[in-house]
């Protein structure tokens, strides 16, 4: 059973055993990471997991674990309100890089927000951006959308229509972990592989996923000051330069370069979403707004520096440099 927290009940009184929580995105990394955070202190609160394929090998584990499932997709606003039911806090992020389609972004994240709205959900934690066209000038579908569901989110939470939506919106940095996948280090020559970021030498704000997901736990379970709130979260700031010196001192007998690359010339590359991603290099070399650490420290107090994580993680480097 998934019950009601009361309607009248107070985000500032929040009763952790009364907490239902939906997490988007469940089944991938960051809502991954989130459910590990809630289940990490024990079975407190109901935490529900939004997949639209509830057969997956990742959905069958999320329920081993304790997760109810709930079947239900962006695109498909029935199947939202299902879910969402009795639902006193929701965790909400959209996906570009499956279909590169800004509108399509768009259009799923306002679907969750009215069916946050429909179901009387009191706090929307969404994982939102920067309109980085404003600042850049280049189309960023993939940042560009994020931001118009914020921007939705501000309108539908405004006071007076009759319901209370709460809204924090969490602006992540780079991801440690986007070097195990879509910026894994390229071999270029025996034991030597190239960090292919355009980001000349600007520092970059960074952050490990796992960390992301404790201090979302804060926002969740300790709502009261992060309440209609922008919240831009990092736990280190390197140059790529600086990342591949930390890569080439821990990980023996590999060295880690990073060749000059213009987001010029990264937005001509043959994958799809290169425009994109060069667009959003750019914004975060000239973005004036930076991760508040101080704020993250106080999220979650023991966030890895990107050394720290390298160290935990070297097996994986390992393995996926094996593949190159
Ligand atoms: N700052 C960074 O460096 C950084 C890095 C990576 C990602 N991000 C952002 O973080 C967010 C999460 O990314 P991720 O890497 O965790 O994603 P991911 O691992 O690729 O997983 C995608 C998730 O989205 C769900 N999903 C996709 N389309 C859906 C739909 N139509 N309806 C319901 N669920 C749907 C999938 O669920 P099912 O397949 O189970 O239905 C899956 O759980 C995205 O907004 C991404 O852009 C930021």
């Amino acid at each position: 059973m998934f019950h009601r927290m009361g309607c009248g009940a107070s985000l500032d009184s929040r009763d952790i055993d009364q907490l239902n929580v939906v997490v988007f995105g469940a089944t991938g990394m960051i809502g991954g990471a989130v459910i590990r955070s809630l289940l990490r202190t024990g079975p407190k609160f109901k935490v529900k997991a939004v997949t639209r394929t509830p057969t997956s090998d990742a959905a069958r584990q999320l329920a081993e674990d304790g997760v109810i499932i709930a079947t239900a997709d962006l695109n498909d606003s029935r199947s939202l309100e299902r879910a969402l039911n009795g639902t006193s806090c929701v965790f909400l992020s959209t996906h570009y890089w499956e279909h590169l389609n800004k509108d399509k972004e768009i259009h799923q994240g306002m679907n969750a927000v009215d069916a946050c709205v429909a179901c009387d959900v009191q706090h929307i934690i969404f994982l939102g951006a920067e309109n980085s066209k404003r600042v850049t000038g280049k189309d960023c579908g993939y940042l560009e959308a994020k931001a118009a569901i914020e921007e939705y989110i501000v309108e539908k939470s405004a006071p007076g229509q009759g319901y209370t939506l709460n809204y924090t919106f969490l602006r992540l940095p780079f991801l440690y972990e986007n070097l195990l996948s879509l910026f894994k280090p390229h071999l270029v020559k025996p034991d030597v592989y190239a960090l292919a970021l355009p980001l000349d030498d600007t520092s970059i704000e960074c952050m490990s996923i796992n960390d992301v997901g404790r201090c979302v736990y804060t926002i969740i379970t300790r709502p009261k000051q992060y309440l209609n709130k922008t919240i831009r979260i990092s736990a280190d700031r390197l140059t790529v330069q600086q990342m591949a010196d930390i890569l080439t001192k821990q990980i023996e007998d590999k060295r880690f370069v990073c060749p000059k690359i213009r987001t010029k010339d990264y937005e001509n590359f043959e994958f799809k979403g290169a425009s994109d991603l060069a667009a959003m290099f750019e914004f975060y070399q000239v973005s004036e707004h930076g991760g508040d650490m101080k704020l993250t420290k106080k999220l979650y107090g023991s966030v890895s520096p990107f050394d720290k994580w390298v160290h935990d993680n070297k097996e994986k480097f390992l393995d996926i440099l094996k593949e190159e």
